[in-house]
Parts: structure tokens; C-alpha cells; sequence
């Protein structure tokens, strides 16, 4: 007997939306899980003295960073409240300085962050690695971030595991492309993952551009950079796929991960 083929569409009722206030812990236990097993998250904490209370607090942190700096879409089905969710980072040219809002939004987002290394201790984090990990990200970054006007920054993507492979990932993803190309702009992404998220990522036009391995000696981590270009837009002049190099500084972004 035949197997029966997946629905094509099996979330007719999938909602998007903006994330609210309301919605970040369902959006937290989404991350966490879809995370669990990562190749990054395992070189970056100790599992053995992980604490998924820090880890909550740190991405509470993010997220409400995110609302009020970033645009922070989350995806509802009628079974969960929260199937996926995705942060980003609006583009800010490359040359282009960062403002007194920006710049006092970091300084509330340290001490908030210090509050909760104070209550929660740092929960596993390897903070050498999260050095580490930045120091090579600024690097990786420079390489390849060419487009004078800058780069829409996908920092977060997770779907939940009951849900992945079901469409959704790219849904949510379309909210900011469709922005993205309207305004001539590409996006960008790491991922530690080659497989399966290189190829899942092409399907969403995205293109591998770099990769950068993360090494302290004791263990190593790779990060995949992938670029999405707007229409009518090569980006050639770009790092290759065959470029690679290991680790090398400075910091400017933000991440899921909280030092
Ligand atoms: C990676 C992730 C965000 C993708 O979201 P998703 O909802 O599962 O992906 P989608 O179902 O929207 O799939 C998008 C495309 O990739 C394809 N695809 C999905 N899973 C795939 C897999 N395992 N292998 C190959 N292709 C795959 C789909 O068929 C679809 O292609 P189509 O446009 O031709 O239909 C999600 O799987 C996830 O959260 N993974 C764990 C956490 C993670 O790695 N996050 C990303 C950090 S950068």
C-alpha cells in the first residue's frame, strides 16, 4: 500500500505576528528546545552545569532587547502558541556610526545583563569560548560584509522540533525577505550547522559564503556564514564557499548568547 504523501499545507491557519510581552517565554521554550543538541550551544556551555533559569533570564533579556531594537516575529499554530520564532537586526550602513539611542540601549542591555550573572552566576557559559566566538564573528563579518548600506542580521531562528520541516521556518523568514527586497537590502546569517540548515537556508535563496572555525585548543566550533541577496543584486566580490580560516576583534552585534 502507498504511504500517504504529508499535507502540503499543514498549517492553513499559521499566524504571524510581532512578538509581544506575551508571548516570550512560550518564544524561550521554542529556542530551547530547538537548540537542544546544537553545535554551538554544546561548545559554548558546559552541559553539565547548564542552567536553564540563566539561559531563560539571558534570552527574556534579549527578547525584550529585540522588541524595542530589533523586529522579533513569532509564528502561531492553533495547537502552539508559539511554532517558531525569528530575531533580526535592521540593516545599519557599514560606515555609519552608532547613535546615542544605540548606544545607551547597550548600556541598559550590560546591565541587565549584570544582574543576572549576579543572581544567576553564568549558568555553564564558557565565557573564554563567548570571547572567542565574537572575536571570530567580528572578523567573519568584516570579511564578508561588503554592501555599503548594510545587512538585514537573522541572529535567531527556531522552530519548534514538533514542527520543523513543515514550512514554517521559511514563513516566518518571508516577513522580513519581503522588507528586505523591497528595499534593495541582503540578509545575512551564521549558522553552526552545515547539515541540514546550508541546504534548507538555499532553498530560501540564501548562499554560503564563509566559514570560520572557532578553536581554543580544548574544542572547536564552526560557524557557516550564508548571504541572501536582494533581487538584481550578484554580490559578487564576496568571500567564496571555498574561503575558510580559523578564529582570530570587537563585538557590536547581538547575539542569543549572553557573556
Ligand atoms: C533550521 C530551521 C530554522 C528551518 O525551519 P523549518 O521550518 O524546519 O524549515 P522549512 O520547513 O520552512 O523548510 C524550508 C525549506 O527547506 C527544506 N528542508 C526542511 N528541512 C530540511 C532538511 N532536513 N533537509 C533538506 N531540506 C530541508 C524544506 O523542504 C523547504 O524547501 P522548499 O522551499 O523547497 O519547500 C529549523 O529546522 C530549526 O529550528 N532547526 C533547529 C534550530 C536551528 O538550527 N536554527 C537555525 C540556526 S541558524
Amino acid at each position: 500500500m502507498a504511504t500517504p504523501k504529508p499535507p502540503t499545507n499543514p498549517h492553513p491557519t499559521l499566524e504571524i505576528t510581532k512578538l509581544e510581552a506575551a508571548d516570550i517565554d512560550a518564544a524561550i521554550e521554542t529556542i530551547q528546545l530547538a537548540f537542544a543538541g546544537d553545535p554551538f550551544a554544546d561548545w559554548i556551555y558546559d552541559r553539565s552545569k547548564f542552567s536553564s533559569k540563566r539561559n531563560h533570564a539571558s534570552l527574556t533579556i534579549r527578547m525584550k532587547w529585540g522588541m524595542r531594537n530589533g523586529h522579533v516575529y513569532v509564528a502561531h499554530t492553533p495547537e502552539r502558541k508559539c511554532a517558531g520564532v525569528a530575531m533580526w537586526v535592521g540593516p545599519r550602513p557599514l560606515e555609519e556610526k552608532p547613535t546615542w539611542d544605540d548606544w545607551w540601549q547597550d548600556w541598559m542591555l550590560w546591565f541587565r545583563q549584570l544582574g543576572m550573572n549576579t543572581r544567576f552566576g553564568r549558568g555553564g557559559l564558557r565565557v573564554k569560548r563567548y570571547y572567542l566566538w565574537k572575536e571570530s564573528q567580528s572578523k567573519l563579518q568584516s570579511s564578508v560584509w561588503t554592501n555599503p548600506e548594510g545587512y538585514w542580521f537573522c541572529n535567531i531562528l527556531a522552530i519548534h522540533p514538533t514542527c520543523q520541516g513543515q514550512g514554517i521556518g521559511k514563513k516566518l523568514m518571508n516577513e522580513v525577505f519581503d522588507i528586505a527586497d523591497s528595499e534593495g537590502i541582503p540578509c545575512y546569517l551564521e549558522s553552526s550547522k552545515f547539515e541540514p540548515n546550508v541546504k534548507i537556508y538555499e532553498k530560501m535563496k540564501f548562499r554560503f559564503v564563509k566559514e570560520v572555525k572557532c578553536d581554543d585548543g580544548d574544542g572547536a566550533c564552526t560557524l557557516f556564514s550564508m548571504i541572501r541577496d536582494a533581487p538584481g543584486k550578484g554580490g559578487e566580490g564576496e568571500s567564496s564557499s571555498e574561503d575558510s580560516e580559523e578564529s582570530g576583534g570587537g563585538d557590536g552585534v547581538v547575539n542569543a548568547v549572553t557573556p
